[in-house]
């Protein structure tokens, strides 16, 4: 794997002075609006965006790309081995590339997104992604990132000044995905959505809050007032920090 490419967040002040951004890490479960809220709050913030999930997603794509069985922890790791990702921390202007290849659209298609468990199960390749999502968040240009995926509060970034799971209710979740899918029933999405928590789940637990971790729970908010809710709880966590 070489190392990522990364571009600054237009309109967002460089830090001059060094010091690493500040890490907003959020959790939380398929259809919890976890991705779109974030990149909303990151907007809001004049942050960094950095989904994790698309460097699964990423890797999925180039296992498939080079015929490997995604359930095959072997196979995965083999693939991984020349493994050349680079995202973009711009949240206005999103690009995911796997060597030469922009495969922003592709790894959204449902043959990488029912591929990508498999992928994301091989121990030693989440130390990898790990390792490689913190130094691409320490070395942005940036006063913060905003960093969302499964594990982020607990494994990826235990100590970030502000740790959020964003949760909402099972059949709110599915409804959710079913409204984002036009040709799925909502009963096909609740299954597949299921499914995707109990696989992902047996790898990290991102159902339960750890200590330290803000919960929002958008069960019963729209889309505005759950980055609302994100966002005050980063500025009392701040807040609190600075002395505010
Ligand atoms: O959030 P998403 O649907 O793009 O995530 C794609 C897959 O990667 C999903 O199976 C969960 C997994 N994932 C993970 O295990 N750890 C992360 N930090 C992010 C995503």
């Amino acid at each position: 794997m070489t190392e990522p490419l990364t571009k600054p967040a237009a309109g967002s002040t460089p830090t001059t002075s060094g010091t690493a951004p500040v890490v907003v890490a959020i959790d939380g479960p398929a259809g919890s609006g976890k991705s779109s809220v974030s990149k909303a709050a990151a907007l809001r913030l004049g942050y960094g965006f950095l989904d994790t999930g698309a460097a699964y997603r990423a890797l999925a794509w180039h296992a498939l790309a080079h015929g490997a069985d995604t359930s095959d922890a072997t196979a995965v790791l083999e693939v991984f081995g020349d493994f050349d990702y680079a995202i973009s921390l711009d949240a206005r202007d999103r690009w995911v590339r796997v060597g030469e290849v922009d495969v922003t659209a592709a790894i959204r298609e449902p043959r990488v997104t029912d591929a990508v468990s498999g992928v994301a199960r091989v121990a030693s390749v989440r130390h990898a992604v790990n390792e490689l999502f913190r130094r691409l968040v320490a070395s942005a240009a940036l006063p913060g990132v905003v960093v969302e995926g499964r594990d982020i509060t607990t494994v990826v970034f235990p100590d970030a000044p502000v740790r959020i799971l964003l949760t909402a209710a099972p059949e709110v979740r599915a409804a959710r995905r079913s409204a984002e899918l036009t040709d799925h029933d909502a009963a096909k999405v609740a299954a597949a959505l299921h499914q995707r928590d109990a696989a992902d789940s047996t790898v990290v637990d991102f159902l339960t809050a750890a200590p330290g971790v803000e919960v929002v729970d958008s069960t019963h908010l729209d889309f505005e007032q759950t980055v609302d809710a994100v966002l005050s709880v980063v500025d009392n966590t701040m807040g609190a920090r600075d002395g505010r």
